[in-house]
């Protein structure tokens, strides 16, 4: 007998594309700076653009976070063998803290960098709220590069158990995510 999968609500579906669409573009447009010279406007752009795709995450994560604090989980069938229940938890764990950790770490290094941030199509600059200081610009963006990196890993082992699931273990683990 055909038995429906339970989804996530839809509003928690859109958000985990939109902002695993995001989190997409953040790491290409950063990662292909090199593409333009620098010094030029298309350079500029890159990495304004790379601000305002983490920017956007920021924003959405706090929006996410209170309606999955509301939602019912729902099961994944066939149901899984109790100690995966720990890892699986930790790992979106960390999938949510980097979704604010990020974005605050590459604001934090933007500043104290002396590098402007703009709202998009305006004339606005964010106001800092760090003073230019060269070393913990530096220290910032080290830290920010290397979870940055770190989470290529972190993601990809995520997308992996995504795809075992759906295609190994023959659940419905990802069809209630799409
Ligand atoms: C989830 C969101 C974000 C991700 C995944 C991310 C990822 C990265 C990565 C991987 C790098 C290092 C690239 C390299 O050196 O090859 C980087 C650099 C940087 N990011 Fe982000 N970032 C995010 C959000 C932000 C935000 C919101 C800002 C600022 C508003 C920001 C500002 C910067 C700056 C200033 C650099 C140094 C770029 C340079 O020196 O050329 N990031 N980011
Ligand atoms: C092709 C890419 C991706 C696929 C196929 C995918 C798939 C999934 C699936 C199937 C779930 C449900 C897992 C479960 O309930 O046990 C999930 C949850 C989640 N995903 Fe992804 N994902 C992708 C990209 C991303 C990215 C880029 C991020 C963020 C960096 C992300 C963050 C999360 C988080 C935080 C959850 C936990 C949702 C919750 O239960 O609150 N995902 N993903």
């Amino acid at each position: 007998m055909h038995v429906p999968t339970a989804r996530y609500r839809p509003a928690l579906r859109r958000l985990h594309w939109l902002v695993a669409l995001l989190v997409l573009a953040a790491y290409l447009l950063i990662e292909q700076r090199g593409l333009f010279p620098r010094g030029s406007n298309r350079r500029a752009m890159m990495m304004q653009g790379h601000f305002w795709a983490g920017l956007c995450i920021l924003l959405l994560a706090p929006w996410r976070v209170a309606l999955r604090a509301r939602s019912a989980l729902p099961p994944i069938t066939p149901a899984l063998p109790a100690w995966q229940a720990l890892p699986t938890k930790l790992l979106h764990l960390a999938l949510y803290l980097f979704l604010v950790a990020m974005p605050l770490l590459g604001l934090a290094t933007a500043w104290s960098g002396g590098r402007t941030v703009w709202v998009p199509f305006t004339g606005i600059a964010l106001p800092p709220l760090l003073p230019e200081n060269d070393a913990l610009a530096q220290s910032l963006e080290g830290l920010h590069r290397t979870i940055g990196e770190l989470f290529y890993w972190v993601i990809g082992a995520h997308v992996a158990a995504a795809f075992w699931h759906h295609f190994f273990r023959r659940d419905d683990a990802l069809r209630r995510m799409l």
